[in-house]
């Protein structure tokens, strides 16, 4: 089975580990999508030896995944999981924004 995994914060230094992470232990990932802010960009990041294109984050990025990892801060976490979980996604956040939440 190969799991739809998003990366929302790839290109922070949190995100660009998580996805080396994904690479070194051959995780059954199909091609992860790479999300980030909506500021202007043309950046690719490594993976597989191809180089995947960031997108800014919006509502429909969330479509299709099965996974979401966040690697942002608290509001931007608290922003976007809800939106990501009602597109069918699990979120699973690596900041302390839902700490006292479960
Ligand atoms: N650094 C650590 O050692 C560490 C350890 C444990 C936990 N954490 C936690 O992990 C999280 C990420 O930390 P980090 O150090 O990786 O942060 P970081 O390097 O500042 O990266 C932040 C990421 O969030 C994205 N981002 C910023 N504003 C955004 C927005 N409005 N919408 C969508 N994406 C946005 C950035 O994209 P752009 O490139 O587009 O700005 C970047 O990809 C934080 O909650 C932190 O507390 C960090």
């Amino acid at each position: 089975m190969s799991l739809r995994i998003g990366l929302l914060g790839a290109t922070g230094l949190v995100g660009r580990t998580m996805l080396a992470v994904l690479e070194q232990r051959d995780f059954p990932a199909d091609t992860p999508r790479l999300l980030a802010s909506e500021r202007p960009r043309d950046s690719t990041l490594p993976f597989r030896g191809r180089a995947l294109p960031v997108e800014p984050v919006r509502p429909e990025a969330f479509r299709g995944l099965d996974l979401a990892r966040f690697a942002t801060s608290n509001p931007v976490s608290l922003s976007w999981a809800d939106v990501a979980r009602a597109a069918g996604a699990t979120v699973i956040d690596n900041s302390s924004a839902f700490r006292y939440h479960y």
